[in-house]
């Protein structure tokens, strides 16, 4: 009875909550697509023991969820076999910015280790780790899904924070740093690549989901090509192989805005049109309610039966009680919330304060032209 309270109560905290949505599936250059929800604010997480799922209101797991497993290293991605993927994908959309996750990839030949930024037009940003090859990673990037690009940089990864297992060895810091006049790699806090802008089509400029996982470039059912450039066939005897995600950071290019919208079919950046307001994804982050339900529900658990008896006792009374407590306790949580964010955001001051001068040359329709040099291709 005074359980069912206890949820009553809860959902009233929870009645603002919106759920977040995403349109992939339409190309707005050549149709006219729902706005893409934005993150319009600092998201930082890091998974370990005491976390059970990737958030739902945050992340969507589109692959392999039942090979996911929370350790106090982080977010373990699992594959043993033929056919299997792991694949998890924000549920928000990033507008410029700067993508960080913290990863181990994942050993054996043709497993890759991945994380990249799609929009719905379909330019992209990656970061790709061979499980085979101890000595590179890899950056790409593609602007409209055109294959025709050959944008690849291979990235030396030896000594140093690499030490002799290369990206396999440990937790190390990828971080992309995407503005309008330049896509920047920073891995392990070095600067590994600068491409400076190009036209829409040709570099990416488009808001962004973040997708995350583990796959068989080298399963023997995958063409030839893809077996090559994934280093070779992959062995499942030699598995199981695992990618281990510790945390993500993304701090969005717009901060306070809730979508993102194409302004015709130009796929320019210039195009977007960006709406002010709380991003459901900024009202998840900063209202806690999926923790502050799990707490309850571990606090209610945890109580003696004397209390439990206490509580349920008058069945007015003890639901009057239980209201109170746990209204007042949704309130604790969310103040909570917004200290560890306060903390964080400070942090990151100084990044924001670039993005905000890009900001107010984008409301300005200024462009400035990036001076840092271009990547090699290869
Ligand atoms: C998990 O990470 C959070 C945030 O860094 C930390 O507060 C917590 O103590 C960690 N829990 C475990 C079990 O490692
Ligand atoms: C690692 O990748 C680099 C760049 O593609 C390549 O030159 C090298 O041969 C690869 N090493 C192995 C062991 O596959
Ligand atoms: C694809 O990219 C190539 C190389 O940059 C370019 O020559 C070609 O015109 C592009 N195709 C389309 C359809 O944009
Ligand atoms: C990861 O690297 C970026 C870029 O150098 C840096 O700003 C960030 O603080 C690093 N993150 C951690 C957790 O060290
Ligand atoms: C965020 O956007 C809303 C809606 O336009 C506006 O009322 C509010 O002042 C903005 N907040 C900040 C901090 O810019």
């Amino acid at each position: 009875m005074s359980r069912l309270a206890a949820r009553l109560a809860l959902g009233l905290c929870l009645a603002t909550h919106v759920a977040a949505q995403t349109s992939t599936s339409c190309n707005p250059l050549h149709k006219t697509c729902p706005a893409d929800p934005a993150l319009g604010t600092t998201f930082d997480t890091t998974f370990n023991e005491s976390t059970t799922q990737f958030d739902p209101s945050l992340f969507k797991v589109v692959a392999g969820e039942d090979l996911i497993s929370f350790t106090s290293e982080g977010a373990e991605l699992t594959i043993s076999e033929q056919g299997q993927s792991v694949t998890v994908q924000t549920a928000f959309y990033v507008f410029f910015g700067q993508i960080e996750v913290l990863f181990k990839a994942a050993t054996g030949q043709g497993i890759i280790s991945t994380f990249n930024m799609l929009s719905d037009d379909l330019d992209e940003i990656d970061v790709e780790i061979m499980g085979g090859n101890t000595s590179y990673t890899s950056t790409n990037f593609y602007g409209w899904g055109n294959t025709s690009q050959f944008n690849t940089l291979y990235i030396p990864s030896t000594g140093g924070s690499w030490g002799t297992q290369g990206a396999m060895g440990a937790i190390h810091n990828y971080t992309v740093n995407w503005t309008p006049q330049s896509l920047q790699w920073i891995f392990d806090g070095q600067v590994v690549r600068t491409v400076a802008n190009e036209p829409a089509g040709q570099w990416p400029q488009t808001p962004s989901y973040m997708k995350f996982g583990i796959w068989a470039g080298g399963d023997p059912s995958n063409p030839p090509g893809t077996i090559k450039w994934a280093g070779g066939e992959t062995d499942y005897s030699k598995g199981p192989f695992t990618m281990t995600v510790q945390s993500i950071r993304m701090i969005d290019g717009h901060q306070n805005a809730s979508s993102y919208t194409y302004g015709g079919n130009s796929g320019s950046w210039q195009s977007i049109d960006v709406a002010a307001g709380e991003s459901a994804a900024y009202k998840a982050i900063n209202h806690k309610q999926t923790t502050a339900i799990q707490n309850a529900e571990q606090k209610w658990n945890g109580l003696s039966t004397t209390a439990k008896i206490g509580i349920a006792a008058g069945v007015g009374g003890g639901f009057v009680i239980a209201l109170i407590a746990f209204v007042f306790y949704c309130i604790k949580q969310r103040r909570a919330g917004r200290r560890e964010k306060a903390l964080a955001d400070q942090e990151w001051e100084k990044q924001q304060s670039e993005l905000v001068q890009y900001r107010h040359q984008m409301k300005r329709g200024y462009y400035a032209v990036s001076s840092s040099a271009p990547g090699r291709k290869f």
